[in-house]
């Protein structure tokens, strides 16, 4: 197949992911004899840099004009200067917001070998197979925001949370889609005991879920109490679905349950257009440039694209393999290694797995 893929590098250890994820992808094109053509773009603060924009025109243009985007991440403290005129992140925002990408689908399914990497018990932890939906390019993300001085000198700010229907029945029947393909259960979460936002998911979610998908088991749980349940009973859970906020931070609340956020991916999909693969983590300014970075969330985010974006499903599985292969070796960079033990470089497990692949 021929396909174009824009690289998206981004900053911190954001290259240093990516290179590896790129050498994995290059490897699937020769084996399967793929014609994978590479473009890499500046996004991020290496964008605002160069070119005063996180998100330049060229770069948008080569990422809608793509079959998909893998993206390392963006952002730093270099860029974090609140009374900054745009920032990193705002070039991501755009681009989810641009290419329609309205479904983040970000699995965490820990690796048996893994269990003791988890701060949690292993019995809490194994069994665990959940796939979150994260609405993406709605809610206070995107809302209404403002920041204005007040009389007496002090400030005030907001932000607005609003979803339409469309919006919130778009993800559901996404998620639920998703579910009946695995353990059938849907679980929906709010807080529609305060928000009125959330008691217009409650309604929407429960009526297509009622009328499409009657085969699915289905609950809704308060935000606050699934933070607990999250790390009390993980394999209770099948597919997540929640909004834009709510979703980032339990998905990063998830990549505890596996050890360590450089070994979760995700997936933004919605439109008919190019899909935005990425790691959830960010771009971990406290270890950039110094080659220690976990690899393999980008590398499984390379896997989902495959998957999904250019439908390569046996490369994605075979790439799935080698991952697990490599960590059934016991190769382990910094971020997943027991402690005192010895941990390899960003390149050794990008190598590792590459290696994997090849047998
Ligand atoms: P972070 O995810 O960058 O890092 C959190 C912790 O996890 C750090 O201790 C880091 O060292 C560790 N970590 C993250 N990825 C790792 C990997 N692959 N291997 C080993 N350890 C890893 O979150 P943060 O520090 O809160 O954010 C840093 C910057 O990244 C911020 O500017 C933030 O906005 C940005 N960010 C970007 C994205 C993205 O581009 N999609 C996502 C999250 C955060
Ligand atoms: C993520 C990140 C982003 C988000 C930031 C960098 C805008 O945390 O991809 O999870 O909040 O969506
Ligand atoms: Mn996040």
């Amino acid at each position: 197949m021929n396909a174009s893929i824009v690289l998206l590098p981004g900053d911190g250890i954001g290259p240093e992911v990516t290179a590896e994820a790129e050498k994995v992808l290059r490897h699937v094109a020769a084996r399967w004899h793929h014609q994978f053509h590479f473009e890499t773009h500046l996004m991020g603060g290496c964008a605002i840099d160069a070119e005063g924009d996180p998100l330049p025109a060229a770069s948008l243009a080569a990422c809608k004009n793509a079959n998909a985007i893998l993206l390392g991440a963006v952002g730093g403290p270099k860029w974090d200067d609140p009374k900054a005129k745009t920032r990193p992140e705002a070039g991501l925002l755009r681009l989810r917001k641009e290419l329609n990408l309205f479904a983040n689908l970000r699995p965490v399914k820990p690796h048996d070998c893994m269990l003791d990497a988890s701060p949690l018990k292993r019995e809490i932890v194994a069994g665990t197979d959940i796939l979150f939906f994260r609405e993406l390019t709605g809610g206070l993300y995107f809302g209404e925001s403002g920041l204005r001085g007040l009389s007496d000198g002090s400030e005030i700010a907001f932000n607005t949370m609003s979803y339409s229907t469309g919006e919130i029945e778009r993800v559901v029947r996404l998620a639920a889609q998703a579910a009946m393909k695995r353990r059938k259960k849907l679980t929906m979460v709010d807080k529609a005991n305060v928000l009125e936002v959330s008691r217009l998911w409650r309604r929407v979610s429960e009526r297509i879920v009622k009328a499409e998908f009657p085969e699915l088991a289905y609950e809704v749980v308060l935000v606050d109490a699934m933070a607990m349940h999250l790390i009390s009973r993980p394999s209770a859970f099948d597919v997540i679905v929640t909004e834009n906020l709510f979703g980032d931070i339990l998905t990063d609340e998830g990549a505890m349950l596996p050890g360590s956020l450089g070994l979760l991916p995700s997936a933004s999909i919605g439109s008919d257009g190019p899909g935005l693969y990425e790691p959830i983590h960010g771009s971990a300014p406290d270890i950039a440039g110094k080659g220690i970075a976990n690899p393999l969330a980008t590398i499984l985010a390379a896997a989902m694209l495959l998957r999904h974006s250019l439908n390569l499903e046996t490369e994605a599985a075979a790439i799935e393999a080698a991952v697990d292969k490599v960590l059934q070796s016991g190769a382990r960079t910094r971020d997943i290694a027991a402690r005192g033990a010895t941990a390899i470089t960003t390149g050794e497990m990008g190598q590792k797995v590459l290696e994997a692949l090849a047998i």
